[in-house]
């Protein structure tokens, strides 16, 4: 192996820049081998200055940084890219000329860090021939293949201190608090930092809910002198029988973008009688500092991908299995995202701790 890449793509997530410090110290130190950085995700393969070489020095100092120091970008799909040409914004396919692009840099292997965006591209630039190793990462944890991804550790440290911050204020004005959280279409964070910051209510969009339900829920409490209510509700979250909510539809160039449920459902419980509160937790949940954990499966994964490439393993993308580390087919693990399992331990543990999903009978 004498020269690899390296990019990050779609949204951020705390880990990014330890995968890259990995991927580089362990390409030089091990294969000695050249390591190149790619700006902002599949983008810096054709923008002017777009590719950088990444030394030891480079990474020095960026294990406990968020972001990443390479830049990325969440629309920057070369299958499918928004440009201006002669004033006119139009979508092109541009990928024959980043394929062009990467072959002039004669890589052994691009490593393509992403959610499942990004790796479903680094797929299709392997079926043309593109030497990918994928590395999943989001702080929604919604990759299939891998039983976690690097940044949702981080995500449920941050929200879940967000839980117990809202309950001390909560029991003290005697109120409910609703917490909406983010994670697409995959309940996880929501699920977890729920139980972990002691919700009273959860709710997940692969279980939909009423909203009788959930009151019955808060006047429990209420009645048994519990005067305030956590509800923990995942962005993705809807109603019975309804429709997830969302700030902004999407169009061919920008993916749906999801939120107010938490309002609505707030608004409601206000209606009813109980005094409510709704905060909306955002984007602190990707930024800064990754905890240990996600610092430490950042790492592996880097350090996994490259020893991945030069085994000549392509098309794949590494994984945590059963605590290894392990390729898997990008096919095989994109092929069904993940989801909360509905009747899974996660979900059984917070029913039988009294937690309502909004989907008990009335
Ligand atoms: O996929 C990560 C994520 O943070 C989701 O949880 C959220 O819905 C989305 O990205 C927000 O995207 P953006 O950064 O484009 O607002």
């Amino acid at each position: 192996m004498k020269r690899i890449a390296v990019l990050t793509g779609g949204g951020d997530a705390p880990g990014l820049n330890a995968v890259i410090r990995a991927v580089t110290k362990t390409a030089i130190n091990v294969y000695g081998c050249d390591v190149l950085g790619i700006r902002d995700g599949y983008d810096g393969f054709i923008t002017p200055g777009g590719v950088m070489p990444l030394d030891l020095g480079a990474v020095r100092g960026i294990l406990p940084l968020g972001g990443t120091i390479l830049g990325t970008a969440n629309r920057g799909n070369p299958f499918a890219r928004k440009v201006l040409r002669d004033g006119k914004e139009m979508v092109l396919d541009v990928s024959d000329e980043i394929i062009t692009a990467i072959k002039e840099l004669e890589l052994d292997a691009l490593i393509v860090i992403g959610g499942d965006g990004t790796l479903h591209i680094a797929m299709e630039l392997g079926a043309k021939g593109v030497p990918v190793v994928g590395v999943p990462k989001t702080i929604d944890n919604d990759v299939g293949g891998t039983e976690v991804t690097f940044g949702f550790d981080t995500a449920l440290m941050i929200a879940t201190e967000a839980f117990d911050r809202l309950h001390t204020t909560a029991e003290a004005l005697h109120r409910v608090m609703v917490l909406e959280l983010m994670g697409r279409e995959a309940g996880f964070i929501a699920l977890h930092s729920g139980v972990s910051g002691g919700a009273d209510v959860i709710l997940i969009p692969e279980i939909p809910f009423k909203l009788e339900s959930v009151l019955k829920k808060i006047r429990q409490r209420v009645e048994s002198g519990s005067r305030f209510s956590l509800l923990a509700i995942s962005e993705g979250a809807k109603l019975l029988g309804g429709e997830p909510v969302y700030q902004r539809t999407g169009d061919e160039i920008y993916v749906p973008r999801l939120g107010g449920i938490g309002q609505e459902v707030g608004q409601y419980i206000e209606a009813q009688g109980f005094e409510t509160r709704v905060t909306v937790l955002g984007h602190v949940q990707r930024g800064g500092s990754p905890t240990a954990f996600d610092r430490w499966l950042a790492t592996r994964f880097g350090a996994a991908a490259v020893r991945t490439a030069a085994g000549g393993v392509l098309g794949h993308m590494v994984a945590l299995r059963e605590a290894q580390i392990v390729p898997i087919a990008l096919n095989e693990a994109l092929a069904v995202p993940k989801r909360v399992d509905v009747n899974g331990d996660g979900v059984l543990t917070a029913r039988g701790l009294g937690i309502s999903f909004g989907d008990e009978c009335c």
